[in-house]
């Protein structure tokens, strides 16, 4: 009878742990603790003793190897915010102001353990040469942060139309909004969001998805996998892709991308096959 009681105090105790680390606001802290008054502060991340740490793909070992070191605060307030609670995981896009005083854009992975503290720390910072993020909006519309609140599946199904449509080098099945924007590196283009699919007709693998059922954010980590041409000819692109679904529709998309010469086939680190992953 004691054991037994002992069994459920011990399985009570658990689940109390568990669904407290992945509070929404537990989730916002982890991500809010890094930047203090605006400037980074990696010293108040709460680590975990075994945490795994990437940037842009890359396995690193200490956060002096992270583009945190060379932030000096956000060049711009504009942020978005992933809060999946399912996944224990917060997921931010921002522009941070580099040392250099040039404006970068980043996007930043937190999964938390049952304990609240980071166990996955995974950082996408697109090489500068790429990315145009002083033509990013100074704050998004507002209606990135207002609330959409819909089933995990169903905000699932949307998002997975668009690399499905990608793929299929067609966009009609993606349901869009009709003032949806797609911002690419920086750059709004000045297309549908579900225009031009044929351009690509190119597998989206190694998809990896966190969804935020609350707001209808998602980020989306997949690869524009080009293996079928000859090795080495176009870069494999790597994305994290913010989506924000209200009523069942695609409402505009802030992507962050990096182009990765595989050898022969681009792995994502988190993913089945990748370093760390099983996600
Ligand atoms: C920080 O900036 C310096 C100077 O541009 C650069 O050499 C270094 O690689 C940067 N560090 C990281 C971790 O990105
Ligand atoms: C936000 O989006 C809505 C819907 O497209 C639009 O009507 C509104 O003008 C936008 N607001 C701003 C400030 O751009
Ligand atoms: C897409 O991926 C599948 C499964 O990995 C593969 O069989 C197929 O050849 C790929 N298609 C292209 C166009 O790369």
């Amino acid at each position: 009878m004691t054991s037994r009681l002992h069994l459920l105090v011990l399985l009570h105790s658990q689940i109390t742990i568990s669904l407290a680390a992945c509070q929404r606001s537990t989730l916002q802290q982890a991500y809010d603790s890094l930047f203090q008054e605006d400037k980074p502060s990696i010293s108040s991340l709460k680590l975990a003793s075994n945490v795994k740490i990437s940037s842009n793909n890359v396995a690193i070992t200490s956060l002096q190897q992270s583009p945190f070191v060379n932030y000096t605060g956000y060049a711009k307030p504009i942020r978005i915010t992933v809060l999946d609670e399912e996944k224990c995981t917060v997921a931010v896009f921002s522009a941070p102001k580099n040392v250099d005083g040039t404006t970068n854009i980043l996007s930043t992975r937190m999964t938390l353990n049952p304990t609240g503290e980071i166990a996955e720390l995974e950082t996408l910072q697109p090489t500068s040469l790429f990315t145009l993020p002083s033509f990013l909006p100074d704050q998004v519309n507002t209606t990135w942060t207002a609330s959409s609140t819909a089933s995990r599946a169903d905000i699932q199904k949307v998002i997975t139309s668009y690399p499905d449509g990608i793929a299929l080098g067609d966009g009609k099945d993606v349901p869009v909004a009709s003032t949806c924007t797609r911002y690419e590196n920086g750059f709004a283009m000045p297309l549908a969001c579900n225009g031009v699919f044929w351009l690509f007709q190119t597998n989206i693998s190694q998809r990896r998805w966190y969804i935020d059922t609350k707001t209808g954010t998602a980020l989306g980590n997949f690869v524009f996998d080009q293996s079928k041409y000859p090795a080495g000819l176009l870069p494999q692109l790597w994305l994290h892709e913010y989506f924000k679904v209200d009523q069942g529709k695609i409402f505009e998309i802030f992507a962050a991308m990096e182009s990765q010469y595989p050898d022969p086939i681009y792995k994502d680190i988190w993913g089945p096959k990748g370093k760390f992953g099983s996600n």
